[in-house]
């Protein structure tokens, strides 16, 4: 099946990254912020942090026909659903096509626009024609939800609402608000979205996890998860953490560059390795890149991923380096993400 992802617009080159990694997806299209795969597996969609909503593709048409597509799509419908229904009408305009410079709409072409109350009424006559086809509708109850996205050079898709984010779980875990608390680290959204990279599907380690941001969302997507820090401090710290939002969670006192787990045992790996700014280490920075990476090499399984977070730039052998991403958080400080891979 053809799934629309609807990114989030704060690190559009992630969330490319996020569902190009965690899920089984062929045959990209960059509709702006709306990336449309072929995607066998579709169970995955709710471990997305950067992807907003996924929307199951019924037809990619002009703005034009979508009134005939709709009809058709009722008439599927009718076959397959007894619920209530109803159309909601997302509009994008020409700023939100600057995420991706290739996207497939065509930027010269950009002069439909609709307002607000424009919308509105779109969407209360693209309800009509599905109730003049049949189907009954609840626009503020619907059991599913058909989605129109319009696009300002008059293109439009449409297709069937098929998972939308609970945007509130991450500020629940805003790191202010967990027990243990230091400055710097990384928001929840961002170090699940990291978590998914690493495309670990069973266990999961972060060796350096400080207040346990990567350790929480790993357990919470469902990963068997362990995280090591060097301090006894830092480690009742993050047990505090995990107690309250992840209590499967394993936190051990632990050496990074001397693990404490058998070889090959981890399907995937995320740590944000310390700044030397706020953090502490006993090794030099290069010391610590290169021990950890060999360390990191000797437990995950063949053919797995890692995803390292630095402040340099920075080379993990004997892991491969498969993408760097950065994030710029200020003046002084660009994070490198490292995605790298155990080769076979
Ligand atoms: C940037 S912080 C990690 C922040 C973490 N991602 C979080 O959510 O809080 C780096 C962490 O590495 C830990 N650390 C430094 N050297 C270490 C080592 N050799 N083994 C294990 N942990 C180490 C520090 O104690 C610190 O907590």
């Amino acid at each position: 099946m053809n799934l629309a992802f609807l990114i989030s617009g704060d690190y559009p080159e992630l969330a490319r990254a996020e569902i190009e990694y965690l899920l089984s997806v062929l045959n990209p299209k960059v509709l702006g912020r709306v990336l449309v795969y072929r995607c066998y597996q579709s169970k995955l969609i709710e471990r997305l942090a950067l992807t907003r909503e996924v929307v199951k593709v019924y037809a990619l048409c002009s703005f034009y026909e979508v009134e005939e597509r709709l009809k058709e799509l009722a008439d599927y419908l009718l076959l397959t659903f007894s619920g209530k229904c109803c159309v909601r009408v997302k509009y994008f305009s020409p700023a939100s096509l600057e995420y991706f410079r290739n996207s497939a709409v065509n930027s010269k072409k950009c002069s439909l626009f609709l307002s607000g109350e424009e919308r509105k009424e779109l969407e209360r006559s693209l309800g009509a024609v599905l109730w003049r086809k049949g189907l009954k509708i609840s626009v503020s109850s619907p059991d599913t939800v058909v989605r129109v996205y319009v696009f300002p050079d008059s293109s439009a898709l449409v297709g069937l609402l098929l998972h939308r984010q609970n945007t509130k779980q991450f500020s629940e875990r805003h790191p202010e608000k967990r027990p243990y608390f230091r400055p710097g680290v990384m928001l929840p959204k961002l170090c699940r979205a990291l978590v998914n990279i690493s495309t670990a599907r069973g266990s999961f380690l972060d060796p350096m996890c400080g207040t346990g941001g990567f350790v929480i969302e790993a357990s919470l997507s469902g990963l068997n998860a362990a995280g090591v820090d060097l301090y006894p401090e830092v480690v009742r710290g993050c047990k505090a953490n995990t107690e309250v939002f992840s209590p499967e969670a394993h936190v051990i006192c632990g050496d990074a560059t001397n693990l404490p787990f058998k070889s090959c045992v981890f399907d995937g790996v995320a740590t944000d390795f310390p700044y030397y700014q706020s953090s502490r280490s006993l090794f030099s920075r290069e010391t610590l890149h290169e021990k950890v990476a060999e360390e990191v090499y000797r437990v995950l399984k063949p053919g797995r991923r890692a995803v390292f977070v630095t402040n340099v730039d920075a080379e993990f052998s004997p892991l491969k380096i498969t993408d760097v991403y950065r994030i710029r958080v200020h003046g002084n400080l660009t994070r490198r993400v490292y995605v790298l891979e155990k080769q076979v």
